[in-house]
């Protein structure tokens, strides 16, 4: 089982898309193992976004991600971290095929709704971010039976 940081950005807060994006997290059989609404500090982007501090598009992006409540959440399930990006679909709204979540629903690359971890050493630093190991609830859900076969690891 693998782990990644999913966050609702505010453009998803602030148009009602929450339910929806989660939906689709939900209806692929995936976990969603934490979650909480917060609102991101400039602090707390800039150690999230540590790799694009430096870059000409970082003060837009920490002036969007901390314009209004986030949610955070940790969603588990096999090979999560390249599932949850391809649902995503490419950064850019634009530029992402339809039936991802931003080719359906974004066409910015700033408001592109969701951000996932995208690696394994990423995964484990955001969650950190995060989470406090005690808010983070694994279960084994009661249809896994029906979502995966038993050699599926
Ligand atoms: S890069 O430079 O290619 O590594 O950047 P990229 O992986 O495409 O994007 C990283 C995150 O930065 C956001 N981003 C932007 N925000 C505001 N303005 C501009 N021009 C811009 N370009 C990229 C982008 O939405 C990514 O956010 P996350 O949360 O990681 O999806």
């Amino acid at each position: 089982m693998q782990r990644t940081l999913v966050l609702l950005k505010p453009d998803a807060v602030q148009r009602r898309l929450m339910g929806r994006i989660l939906t689709r997290f939900e209806d692929k059989g995936l976990n969603v193992i934490a979650m909480k609404m917060l609102r991101v500090t400039p602090e707390l982007s800039a150690k999230h976004y540590a790799e694009h501090v430096s870059k000409p598009f970082y003060p837009a992006l920490e002036k969007f991600i901390t314009a209004s409540p986030i949610v955070a959440m940790v969603v588990e399930g096999l090979d999560v971290i390249r599932v949850v990006r391809e649902m995503l679909g490419k950064t850019n709204g634009l530029m992402a095929a339809s039936g991802t979540i931003r080719g359906d629903f974004s066409s910015s690359k700033q408001m592109n709704l969701v951000h996932a971890s995208d690696g394994e050493e990423a995964a484990a630093r955001e969650i950190s971010l995060y989470f406090a190991p005690t808010e983070v609830h694994p279960y084994t859900p009661c249809l896994v039976d029906w979502f995966k076969a038993p050699d599926e690891a």
